[in-house]
């Protein structure tokens, strides 16, 4: 596609051929080069790990471009951590934090054009993922690996930007305690989609999974961590062994205490104590700051600060992330990865 003819107003977040991916390949104990490539289907073994017993991780992260027309990441060192966390879970190779930057960084610049303007509200969305491939019939690790970048523009994604949405919560489980949860692999987003599909026939954005020891406390809001501000102003996101450690989230604990002077904390969220907050939202790199309107649970509704309209702590932790990520704000140091 040419940029000619994205409209990045009105970008959601679907899958675009851009120009270059990256891909490198690990075998015989070692990743290889590197490369960028045009192609945008990959060749693999039938009896790749990655397709059969979901020996599979991936990353998503953000490319922004700032008022100056340059292009800057958002934290990549975080995801390259993160990534490498997923990849022990899993038993793959690690990938190491430079060559992941590298790679990103690659990927940003030959697709450059695809970095929506600055002021559109769209951003370029980065895809790292990692899988098993090589022959490989019985169950356990991969003779091989194959690491890869791929990026595509994209806009909102939940439909409504920030404009607040409704969850409802649901009896299903995404991930055990000693599970995958805190690891993001593709098993745990298989686990997801029957849940996300009656939450989304049922009329809801999303649904909210609650922990699966208890079914007590609000563990994640479909793909993106949840947050509450309570009616004394303290900013509260869960704390869990099987949540994912949202990048968001850190960087929201981090810029409520240091930006807003509140106080912040990770702690249980009880569901049936939902109406401690005044307002919440859902964070993550794809949801940005959502906020939510409202979550129904058991068949009752709890609104937060509206449906209609986003809290006024929400909005100011999104124009001030948002302002980070854009270079509009200082940000905290080692944040920003200039392209
Ligand atoms: N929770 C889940 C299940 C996710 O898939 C994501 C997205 O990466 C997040 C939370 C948010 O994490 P991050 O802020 O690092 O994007
Ligand atoms: C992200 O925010 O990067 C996610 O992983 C969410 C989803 C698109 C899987």
């Amino acid at each position: 596609m040419n940029k000619t003819e994205i409209n990045w107003q009105e970008l959601g977040f679907g899958y675009i051929k851009t120009d270059y991916r990256y891909i490198s390949t690990w075998k015989n104990g070692v990743w290889d080069e590197g490369e960028l490539v045009e192609d945008n289907f990959l060749r693999i073994s039938e009896a790749s790990t990655g397709l059969h017993y979901g020996q599979q991780c991936f990353e998503g992260l953000k490319a922004y471009r700032t008022k100056d027309g340059s292009i800057q990441l958002f934290r990549p060192d975080e995801n390259a951590k993160r990534m490498q966390k997923s990849c022990k879970k899993i038993m793959m190779p690690e990938m190491p934090v430079d060559k992941f930057i590298d790679a990103c960084i690659q990927v940003v610049k030959a697709n450059e054009h695809f970095v929506p303007p600055y002021g559109t509200g769209a951003s370029l969305y980065l895809r790292p993922f990692m899988f098993g491939t090589g022959h490989k019939v019985g169950v356990s690790p991969a003779p091989e690996y194959i690491f890869c970048v791929f990026c595509v523009p994209v806009g909102a994604y939940f439909k409504g930007g920030m404009k607040p949405v409704n969850f409802i919560t649901t009896d299903y489980d995404r991930a055990a305690p000693m599970g995958t949860g805190a690891a993001k692999v593709g098993g745990n987003y298989a686990a997801s989609l029957q849940a996300h599909q009656e939450a989304v026939d049922a009329g809801f954005a999303d649904c909210i999974y609650l922990d699966a020891a208890t079914h007590t406390k609000i563990e994640e809001v479909g793909a993106a961590n949840f947050f509450g501000i309570t009616k004394d102003d303290v900013f509260v996101t869960p704390k869990s062994p099987s949540i994912l450690p949202s990048i968001t989230k850190y960087s929201l604990l981090y810029l409520a205490k240091n930006y807003m002077n509140m106080k912040a904390e990770e702690r249980d969220v009880e569901i049936d104590n939902i109406d401690e907050f005044k307002e919440a939202g859902a964070c993550g790199t794809a949801a940005v700051i959502t906020p939510i309107g409202a979550i129904s649970h058991n068949g009752i509704k709890h609104v937060f600060h509206s449906e209609t309209e986003v809290g006024p702590v929400t909005k100011k932790l999104y124009d001030i992330l948002t302002g980070i990520q854009l270079g509009d704000i200082e940000a905290p140091e080692g944040w920003i990865y200039k392209v």
